[in-house]
């Protein structure tokens, strides 16, 4: 059968890669995949945008396509997912309704109060004067976010009262998000360390995936300005056996139960951003209602199932009955982007030395790149994610980072501690609440 995968990222790149690894796949085409996708073994690029509705219904119905997954969430908000249902075309991933849980951040809040899921208290405003009230009312410091999608931009963390006013202004008042911005909510700041949780959720069932934990930040040390992500590794040490049942039985179980009894139908990746506190209290800073990246790349070099069969079988199958097979090693992953990243930032830049460098431990997933004339060139902030395995994260690290030393483009540059508290707690020097 033929595949299709939206979207033109790493995240994509992985997941064209392990569905062109199914027995039960002949091609997979990217829509529009990058330099990456165009290269491997199965995988065919076509030039259709992921937020081109009319187009990738024309091309499932062309290529006679039986299953598409989705990447990234603005076709998801934007309703891909009930176009193709209404098309009786197989789409991995949750309806429009659904896929606010990650376009509304005051919609998804709401939604966490209704069914007790754990989060941050909070409150919603869309006139400034309030919310400045409300503020001087609560501890700091204080997560001010903008309601709609901002490309992980819109979450702003203020520590004195000035500060506060600069961001409630900015987003209420000057529109710097635009529509995204016209509501804001304003959250209390929690404390502990962050993992990633993902599931593949049919409606009533999940069947999760491996833990892992992003760096957001662009410097060493969590310094800097947020991205969308700099590197991840799986799975996270953090979620323990415990913390696991507890993120299951607190988290995943009552969102999958709330959407059912909300009235909306969730089919696809559900990922939650979490805080775990001291104790291994899971509590949820975000939902997003598809996989992470760069999470899905170290998460899905480490999978050894076929997605492909675990996405077919959430139309109506054996779902329940899934259990995915994991490789045991831990996997790093080392995002190398564009100098100026994550703002304004060259493309077509030649990338040299990728030849020689993919095996079964290692695989260079591609983000923004493109192939011109046989040359790969930069096309995109985060240009690359550079997976490794080894039987530790240190070990894992250490590959990782070997190989993106043989890789190179002008004004190449990446974090040199992805995995760094996993890490120190192998080396027994891990200090809570970093
Ligand atoms: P979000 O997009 O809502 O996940 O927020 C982006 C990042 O901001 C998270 O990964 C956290 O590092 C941080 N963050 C968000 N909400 C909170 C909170 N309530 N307390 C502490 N940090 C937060
Ligand atoms: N890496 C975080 C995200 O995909 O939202």
């Amino acid at each position: 059968m033929k595949v299709l995968i939206l979207g033109g990222g790493g995240r994509e790149h992985a997941l064209a890669w392990k569905a062109a690894r199914s027995a039960l796949v002949s091609e997979v085409l990217c829509a529009p995949g990058n330099a990456g996708t165009a290269l491997e073994h199965k995988v065919r690029n076509v030039a259709v945008g992921a937020d081109d509705i009319d187009g990738l219904v024309a091309l499932a119905r062309t290529e006679s396509v039986e299953l598409s997954i989705v990447g990234p969430e603005q076709p998801l908000v934007a309703g891909v997912a009930d176009r193709f249902e209404a098309e009786g075309l197989k789409c991995f991933g949750p309806k429009a309704a659904a896929a606010r849980l990650e376009g509304s951040k005051s919609f998804a809040k709401d939604f966490f109060a209704r069914h007790g899921i754990p989060t941050a208290g909070y409150a919603t405003f869309e006139a400034i004067e309030p919310a400045r009230r409300y503020i001087a009312g609560r501890p700091l410091p204080a997560v001010i976010k903008a309601d709609g999608l901002a490309a992980g931009k819109g979450v702003i963390i203020v520590h004195t009262a000035d500060e506060a006013d600069q961001v409630l202004r900015g987003m209420l008042e000057r529109h710097d998000f635009g529509d995204a911005g016209k509501t804001v909510v304003i959250e209390d700041f929690l404390s502990g360390e962050e993992a990633s949780f993902t599931a593949l959720v049919d409606g009533t069932r999940i069947v999760p995936l491996a833990s892992s934990q992003d760096h957001k930040a662009r410097d060493d040390g969590d310094r800097g300005p947020n991205t969308g992500g700099m590197g991840a590794y799986s799975p996270a040490p953090v979620v323990s056996g415990d913390v696991n049942d507890r993120i299951m039985a607190e988290v995943m179980r009552p969102a999958v139960e709330g959407l059912a009894a909300d009235g909306i139908d969730y089919r696809g990746f559900l990922y939650a951003g979490l805080m775990i506190d001291e104790h291994g209290a899971p509590r949820v800073l975000e939902f997003n209602c598809r996989f992470g990246d760069p999470e899905t790349q170290p998460i899905l070099f480490r999978l050894r199932s076929d997605l492909v069969a675990v996405c077919l079988e959430s139309f109506g199958g054996e779902f329940n009955d899934v259990k995915l097979d994991w490789d045991p090693r831990a996997a790093v992953g080392v995002v190398t982007a564009a100098a100026g990243y994550p703002g304004a930032y060259e493309k077509h830049q030649p990338i040299t030395g990728l030849d020689g460098i993919d095996s079964d431990t290692v695989k260079v997933f591609h983000a923004g790149t493109r192939l011109d004339a046989g040359r790969i060139l930069t096309n995109g902030g985060r240009v690359l994610c550079t997976v490794a395995l080894g039987d530790s994260v240190s070990q894992a690290r250490q590959r990782a980072y070997a190989a993106v030393g043989k890789i190179h483009w002008e004004g190449a540059f990446c974090r040199s501690d992805i995995g760094y508290r996993a890490v120190a707690r192998e080396r027994g020097t891990f200090a809570t609440g970093c």
